[in-house]
């Protein structure tokens, strides 16, 4: 069995970035010493309040062992990579360089480094068009029909993954998330993404008047109110399954895909309706075409999650998210002092 003991030294690749920046925070509380590598590329320095921060790019296998060796790592938490779905339709070569072949380098650098326990960023966009029904939820050994090259390296990155496990004695977990979503509600680390694609920030903004009105995608979907079902879960209770990855009790050579969701599925209509009741003030909206590519239902089946891991969500009603993230949109500005400026 291997497992690893607080106050370890836990890199955290793209650590600079959403979640990234939630689990380093939890790493430290947990008494963890995370060490974030991150090229900066979409993260932000002011996101990394704990833990050293090192500037590089998992491409490199030497900067990589050098941060290993510097700071006696003994487990990676690997989030760096690109994220953005249509982003990934326009240039897939670039996806697979950077979410393939960097994680190829960093599994390459952690067996010269003899790092053993790796958990990974997966996503519920391995699952695509799983075949399931719109009320029923997705297992892991669902089929896995990704919908994006974004989703095809997920998928590409666990079967290489689970490969290097039985062939080199790594063991890993890879964390199936749904729609990560909120923030800490300390207000001081939070989601931004640019451009903002995501419906809780967006439908903030609508709300707020400080960006458009939101455009529902489509209200013709097989489910009860029209529109898509998601399962929103978060980013603190996503953050607490990282920190249980690293924890469980995992024999050599194993890996593990674990989904990380609630098992409730929120309707786009629910999810304005919840910020319209935070802000006290209706959401500006209207609907338009189907996004290319949404399936019409993504909602977890949690009990691997609850089973391997002991890992429950905590914080992911609807309302405590959106209070959440609503919080982190009404801070003040890093630097600046603008919301526009702000950057996690
Ligand atoms: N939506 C709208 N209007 C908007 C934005 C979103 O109606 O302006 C809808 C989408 O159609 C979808 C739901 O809100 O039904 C959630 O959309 P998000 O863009 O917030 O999130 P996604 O479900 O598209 O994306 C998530 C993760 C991705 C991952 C993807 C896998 O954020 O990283 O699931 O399908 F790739």
């Amino acid at each position: 069995m291997t497992r690893v003991a607080s106050g370890a030294s836990v890199l955290v690749t793209g650590g600079a970035g959403y979640i990234g920046a939630h689990t380093a925070q939890a790493l430290s509380a947990r008494g963890y010493r995370p060490v974030v590598f991150d090229n900066l590329s979409s993260g932000f320095r002011e996101a990394t309040r704990w833990g050293e921060l090192v500037e590089g790019d998992i491409r490199d296998p030497a900067a990589l062992r050098r941060a290993m060796q510097t700071h006696g790592v003994e487990a990676v938490i690997h989030f760096a990579g690109l994220i953005e779905v249509g982003r990934s339709v326009a240039s897939p070569d670039l996806f697979w360089e950077v979410n393939v072949a960097g994680t190829t380098s960093l599994l390459t650098a952690m067996r010269e480094h003899g790092v053993a326990r790796l958990v990974f960023s997966s996503s519920a966009a391995v699952y695509g068009q799983a075949g399931i029904g719109p009320l029923e939820t997705i297992p892991e050994a669902a089929r896995k029909a990704p919908s994006s090259p974004y989703g095809d390296t997920k998928l590409a990155c666990e079967w290489m993954i689970s490969a290097q496990c039985r062939a080199y004695g790594l063991s890993a977990v890879a964390l199936r998330y749904f729609n990560a979503a909120g923030a800490d509600p300390s207000g001081i680390i939070g989601e931004a993404h640019e451009p903002e694609t995501h419906l809780i920030p967006l439908a903030i903004a609508a709300g707020l008047g400080d960006g458009k009105p939101l455009t529902i995608f489509g209200d013709d979907f097989d489910t009860p109110d029209g529109t898509c079902l998601r399962d929103y879960i978060h980013v603190n209770d996503l953050a607490a399954a990282h920190i249980a990855a690293l924890e469980v009790d995992l024999a050599a050579c194993a890996f593990e895909a674990v989904n990380i969701g609630t098992g409730q599925g929120r309707s786009v209509r629910e999810v304005v309706q919840a910020v319209a009741r935070a802000l006290g003030r209706p959401v500006p909206h209207a609907t338009g075409p189907r996004r290319a590519g949404d399936p019409t239902s993504l909602v977890a089946d949690p009990t691997r999650a609850r089973e391997l891991l002991g890992w429950e969500p905590a914080c992911s009603s609807l309302d405590e998210i959106v209070r959440d993230a609503l919080r982190w949109e009404g801070q003040p500005a890093y630097g600046a002092g603008s919301r526009s400026a702000r950057k996690i």
